[in-house]
């Protein structure tokens, strides 16, 4: 026997079905928000005369209640309830009796799940947005500490150009300013209640569903009641961004997994976030970089499981849907905990960049030749044969057995006359600071592109 709302009581349903069918094992992380809803609408109720005035009291101090029964671990979540919805109102109406039965008017569990998971989304969405911003915040400040530390920057893996820290760093201020961009105007995007949609038609009762938006936050309602219980282009879009953040978080995971190698030793994560072998007692490993990189394959997994549960999905609500709220607090709950991580993991003075060992890695690689060319196609020589020069230089250096940057201006002229006088641009620091074009490596431009994000972070 179920105690199911709706029925008389005389229908068999199997365990095994009710097992099955039920969601409260985790949505009942929704309680807060099926509470709010009901709260809103109540008052609708109310206001709209559907429900009297000791009606709308005896409601809000049932809920009030059950609220308070759950944040103190006293309410007794039964697979026989199906899911937070239905448990929430039958506690309701133990509580104050005949009257919680009243709050189910003009509602259905299918706007008051797209409601609740909607509420859930955009605020997960704001305070992932928040954890961007702290993220971004910190890289900022090292960035603004960096802004003379020189390092290779790479294509292919391979030392291409001379850059500095700062402008590295900034990269990923810009992947991430993005994304929190996504958040938000996804959040205001999807900005609109579904409640008073009712199963999927709409209800005949005189309801305001403009009250109940605008009391939970929301721009309005969804115009259409069909499309306000099917939609979840919210929870796909939050998970695509989520995907999106995680792309980036994992490359910058990746790049420190990297760095803090023997063989780059650019940088010293602070012990608080690597752990020891059980083996090996020298080992510094980088679980916590690892760890995002790793969880970015679950959240792509989310995206996808979202994706493919709805894309065959008749019109409207289908149980396929209630497959949505795992994946989607799995995919943002990982966002969030790994931008916490890595915020903290920056943010960490014993996290060092080694500058020392950057400027070493620029002395190899021959990272000023592009430099030589451009210096010399200045002085009239077409680049394609500034390009040939260059090359033999970098020839030259190699038989020499040194990097193109060592060599001395007597070495160039003996290479070729056209190269003569250009030793100049050999210099790692002055071809750092040579590339002044908006958006590049050198100090004053990196200086503007600091300004750019600090004033973004006022914003
Ligand atoms: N537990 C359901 C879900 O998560 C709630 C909506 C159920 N609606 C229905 N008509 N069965 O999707």
């Amino acid at each position: 026997m179920s105690g199911k709302l709706w029925g008389d009581g005389s229908e068999f349903s199997s365990e095994l079905l009710d097992r099955f069918n039920a969601s409260i094992n985790f949505d009942r992380r929704l309680y807060r928000e099926d509470i709010e809803g009901s709260r809103a609408h109540a008052e609708m109720l109310a206001a709209q005369g559907i429900i009297s005035g000791e009606d709308l009291e005896a409601i809000k101090r049932g809920l009030a209640q059950v609220e308070s029964e759950i944040e103190r671990g006293e309410f007794d979540f039964k697979i026989a309830d199906e899911d937070i919805h239905m448990a929430i109102e039958a506690r309701l109406t133990a509580i104050i009796g005949e009257v919680g039965k009243r709050l189910h008017t003009a509602r259905s569990r299918n706007d008051q799940v797209a409601l609740d998971l909607r509420l859930w989304v955009l605020r997960k969405s704001r305070e992932i947005a928040g954890l961007l911003r702290d993220l971004i915040a910190i890289l900022l400040e090292r960035a603004e500490e960096n802004k003379s530390t020189i390092m290779p920057g790479f294509t292919h893996l391979q030392h291409a150009q001379v850059v500095n820290l700062a402008f590295h760093l900034l990269a990923y201020c810009a992947m991430f300013m993005r994304d929190f961009e996504r958040f938000i105007s996804s959040a205001d995007r999807n900005n609109f209640s579904p409640l008073g949609s009712a199963a999927l038609a709409g209800t005949p009762h005189k309801i305001d569903r403009e009250m109940t938006a605008r009391s939970l936050g929301f721009r309005g309602a969804c115009f259409n009641a069909m499309d306000g219980v099917s939609d979840r282009d919210f929870a796909l879009e939050a998970a695509f961004n989520a995907s999106v953040a995680m792309t980036h978080l994992s490359r910058l995971c990746e790049e420190l997994i990297l760095w803090s190698s023997s063989e780059f030793g650019f940088i010293r994560i602070s012990d608080r976030f690597t752990t020891g072998s059980s083996i090996m007692p020298q080992k510094r490993n980088p679980d916590a970089a690892e760890l995002v990189r790793g969880k970015t394959g679950r959240v792509y997994g989310n995206l996808i499981a979202l994706l493919v549960t709805m894309k065959s999905l008749p019109l409207a609500y289908n149980k396929d849907m209630q497959e949505d709220k795992e994946r989607v607090f799995d995919a943002l709950d990982a966002l969030a905990e790994c931008l916490t991580i890595l915020t903290a993991m920056i943010a960490d003075r014993q996290t060092v960049f080694n500058a020392e060992a950057m400027r070493r890695a620029c002395a190899k690689g021959h990272l000023t030749a592009t430099d030589l060319a451009d210096s010399c196609t200045k002085s009239g020589v077409p680049f394609r044969e500034a390009h040939h020069l260059a090359r033999r230089a970098v020839n030259f250096a190699m038989e020499k057995g040194v990097d193109l940057s060592e060599l001395t201006a007597d070495d160039l002229a003996s290479v070729d006359s056209r190269l003569a006088g250009f030793e100049s641009s050999l210099d790692l620091t002055a071809s750092m600071n040579s590339k002044s074009s908006f958006g590049g490596t050198s100090i004053s431009s990196v200086e503007t592109q600091i300004a750019i994000v600090r004033e973004w972070l006022k914003s």
